[in-house]
């Protein structure tokens, strides 16, 4: 069975595309099979990824139930000889949520259902999925999906701690009615500038915030590389700045991911 990692949020903007890509590409360099679901319907993995995606070929087909039975997965060749495949998403899929089509909409649970029983046969090691910043439509479907939930609150006032805290109770009540294998991980600080005050307490005002949740050790720093690495389609952080500090740290917080993972199948 994979392990299936969801980075949702519904603050927007905290680093979820960009913290679920490079997780994902660690994985893959890791030799680890893996595949990378993009359900925010801005699509900005997907570019990132360098994938070419279309209406008919993203996630909306398990909506549609269109030829269910070969997903539109894509791979991506994300360094020289490294590959990940892809379920891309594409900017229509965010008329489901319009009024009145969700209304003809199906359950997400169904969605779910779908999506798990068409990527079933893959026999994937780990499955990556990059949340949209709402608790509509796809943020359910990605809730039903997924194993364990990491969120990420950059270094930015108090509003995306507003947003852990609606995110930690919609995991709850999806745990509790849909998903009983849903649990929130921990928080990941993202963003960081130690330079300033705020920056040397992020962790700690985390800690304040969710006394109740885990919080990672390991702290993404705010970093130009990260622009730079998004310039341009289909590149990224490993292939542009490999051993800057943020990549580092990025392969650091999988690894506390996978430790993370494992106590949460022991105490379970
Ligand atoms: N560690 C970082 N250092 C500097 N900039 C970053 C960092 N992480 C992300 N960014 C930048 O912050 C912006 C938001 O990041 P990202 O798109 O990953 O967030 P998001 O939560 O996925 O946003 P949305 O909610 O819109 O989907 C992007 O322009 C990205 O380049
Ligand atoms: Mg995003």
């Amino acid at each position: 069975m994979p392990k299936v990692l969801a980075l949702v949020n519904q603050k927007g903007g905290v680093g979820k595309s960009t913290l679920s890509v490079h997780l994902a590409i660690v994985l893959a360099v890791q030799g680890f099979r893996t595949l990378f679901i993009d359900a925010d319907p801005q699509a900005n993995s997907t570019y990132s990824l360098g994938i070419d995606a279309s209406e008919e070929a993203c996630l909306q087909l398990f909506v549609d139930r269109k030829n269910i039975k070969s997903p539109p997965i894509q791979t991506a060749e994300v360094l020289s000889g490294v590959r990940l495949d892809v379920i891309p998403a594409w900017i229509t899929m965010g008329l489901i949520e319009r009024w009145p089509d969700i209304k003809s909409a199906p359950d997400p649970k169904v969605v779910t259902d779908r999506l798990q029983q068409a990527i079933a046969a893959r026999d994937y090691d780990w499955i990556i999925v990059d949340g949209p910043p709402h608790l509509g439509y796809w943020n359910q479907v990605v809730l039903n999906l997924a194993d364990r939930a990491l969120v990420p609150v950059p270094q930015a006032g108090n509003y995306p701690l507003v947003g852990l805290m609606q995110m930690a109770s919609t995991i709850d009540s999806v745990r509790m009615r849909d998903n009983h294998r849903l649990q929130l991980l921990g928080v990941v600080s993202t963003m960081v500038d130690k330079r300033t005050q705020m920056g040397r307490t992020a962790l700690e005002r985390v800690k304040i915030f969710a006394e109740h949740i885990h919080t990672f050790q390991t702290q993404i720093p705010h970093a130009t590389a990260i622009e730079w690495a998004q310039s341009q389609k289909g590149t990224n952080l490993f292939a542009t700045g490999r051993d800057e500090p943020v990549a580092v740290s990025i392969v650091n917080l999988m690894e506390e991911v996978k430790q993370r993972w494992q106590q949460s199948v022991e105490t379970r």
